[in-house]
């Protein structure tokens, strides 16, 4: 039977039994911000929260968030909750407010300059500064103090998300042996080589080992988890049951692929997809061209330079595409607080005005780079009037803005251009792989893309379709937090011990 909302809806009420379920993320699924007098509901650009609102819709509990937008206090209870997402409040958010000197360190400083780029291994400079390093221990902390108040007395499935809470699973796990914890690392993990320069590697590992569970994407990342820790800390690591034992407290390490709703993606497709294809094709200045699209926030580990690269190659190599198609770019700006996220969105800009330049014709221009937030409406609409697909990380634990455009392609056809160092590209194995630092390759695999006749993009298409369909989001958290629940009796018993 396939998993839907439904299915998890049981499946969650059945194994979690009397335990509450509460997610601790730092990002929150639902921002409220000031527009003139006005309070208006924003959805943030985060795969993280596309994947996990529809299941706490499912489940109902908890979302324990950073509260970051400017009129989120306006909207919260005393005890700074807020039903979402509107006043049928399927859920509770409960906020945390941190200090301007707290964001900085922790997310933008340790969160986003140190960790970030060490996961993602992207010759990105990881930036170790120790006053960053405290503010994250102590936001981790804050954030220890709402879970626990949060979960009560009962008995408790916590479901921490991220990289921004290494240090949370043991904080929880001193307070409150009995309830189970589990985390979900959203990007990869490096080898034991790159991690060994973080001065912090111990706690941090120690930090992750008050999980029960422990999961990343893929069983690669398991095991440079694994690898990390057996040659870091004094742990036995089971490489047989994939599990570590530290202290007499078992952490499992396992993969599971997160995934998306394919279902409410094509539900949100206009009706009316003619007349707006005709009012975006208006807007941008494009005519008949064949769109390639490309959605990401602008982050240097999205390989946004290299595919534009890529498009100028494409039309030098083969200039047959000189106004036949034109690369729209969706690029929601993120993290600009960081210089180099800062920098990235300017040099953005000047490549595309160099390359425009140099192709350009009448008034023709081969990319278009919309350097704003888009809605999930507008962007699935994009992904279902294009060509192609493009999605070229240089390195991402998914990238499910692939499985996204896959979904949105109801009439079956489109191609998406993949890179092989993605999460996704081990599943969706009928998109054009491509490795985004070979740009010649990059170049040919788009022409590749745009040449491919309908019935092979309809037979590709419809397989990668039914692997999602069969992989939803709802299988993924089925499957996590039963795994998870198994342990609620264990716990259960090692807290009336301790
Ligand atoms: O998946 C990685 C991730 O950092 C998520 O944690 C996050 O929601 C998303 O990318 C977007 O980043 P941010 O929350 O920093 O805007």
């Amino acid at each position: 039977m396939a998993w839907s909302k439904q299915r998890l809806e049981e499946t969650i009420k059945e194994r979690l039994g009397g335990s509450k379920l509460l997610i601790v993320a730092n990002r929150e699924p639902y921002i409220h911000v000031y527009e003139g007098n006005e309070i208006r509901c924003m959805r943030p650009a985060s795969g993280l929260t596309t994947a996990l609102d529809p299941v706490m819709r499912a489940c109902g509990g908890t979302w324990i968030a950073h509260g970051s937008g400017n009129a989120d206090r306006a909207v919260v209870d005393e005890f700074d909750r807020v039903g979402v997402p509107d006043e049928r409040a399927e859920y509770t958010l409960r906020r945390v407010w941190l200090t301007k000197g707290e964001e900085q360190g922790y997310y933008y400083g340790f969160s986003n300059e140190a960790l970030w780029p060490l996961c993602h291994v992207v010759y990105k400079r990881p930036q170790f500064d120790s006053e960053d390093w405290l503010q994250y221990r102590r936001v981790n902390r804050k954030f220890a103090d709402a879970v626990l108040e949060e979960v009560g007395e009962g008995p408790a499935v916590v479901f921490v998300q991220d990289y921004h809470f290494a240090l949370l699973p043991r904080m929880l796990k001193e307070a409150r042996p009995d309830i189970v914890i589990a985390q979900f690392w959203h990007i990869p993990w490096p080898n034991r080589e790159v991690f060994r320069v973080c001065p912090w590697q111990d706690e941090i590992l120690d930090g992750m080992l008050g999980n029960d569970l422990l999961a990343f994407h893929i069983q690669y990342h398991c095991n440079n988890y694994l690898d990390t820790i057996d040659r870091t800390l004094e742990a036995k690591v089971d490489m047989e049951h994939f599990a570590v034992t530290r202290g007499g407290h078992t952490t499992m390490v396992r993969p599971f692929p997160i995934s998306i709703d394919p279902e409410a993606v094509a539900s949100c497709l206009p009706s009316n997809l003619e007349e707006v294809e005709r009012r975006l094709r208006k807007t941008w200045g494009i005519k008949n061209e064949r769109i390639l699209v490309g959605v990401d926030r602008v982050d240097y580990t999205k390989g946004i330079p290299e595919r534009f690269a890529a498009v100028d190659r494409l039309l030098t190599n083969h200039p047959e595409w000189k106004a036949k198609i034109c690369f729209v770019q969706i690029g929601a700006p993120s993290r600009t607080h960081i210089p180099s996220y800062r920098q990235l969105n300017d040099d953005l800009r000047a490549q595309v005005e160099e390359i425009n330049w140099r192709h350009g014709q009448n008034s023709w221009r081969p990319i278009i780079f919309l350097n704003e937030h888009h809605n999930s409406q507008q962007i699935h609409a994009v992904n279902r009037i294009a060509t192609v697909g493009v999605v070229s990380s240089l390195h991402d634990g998914m990238n499910l803005v692939a499985k996204e455009f896959v979904a949105a392609r109801t009439d079956r056809q489109g191609v998406l251009v993949l890179s092989r160092f993605t999460g996704a590209a081990r599943e969706l194995l009928d998109a054009i792989l491509i490795n985004p630092y070979a740009i010649d390759d990059f170049a040919e695999g788009l022409h590749l893309a745009l040449s491919m006749p309908p019935e092979e993009q309809e037979l590709r298409m419809s397989r990668m379709q039914q692997q999602i369909a069969d992989n939803n989001v709802y299988r993924w958290a089925g499957m996590l937090l039963s795994e998870a629940s198994k342990l609620i009796h264990v716990q259960q018993s090692v807290g009336e011990l301790a």
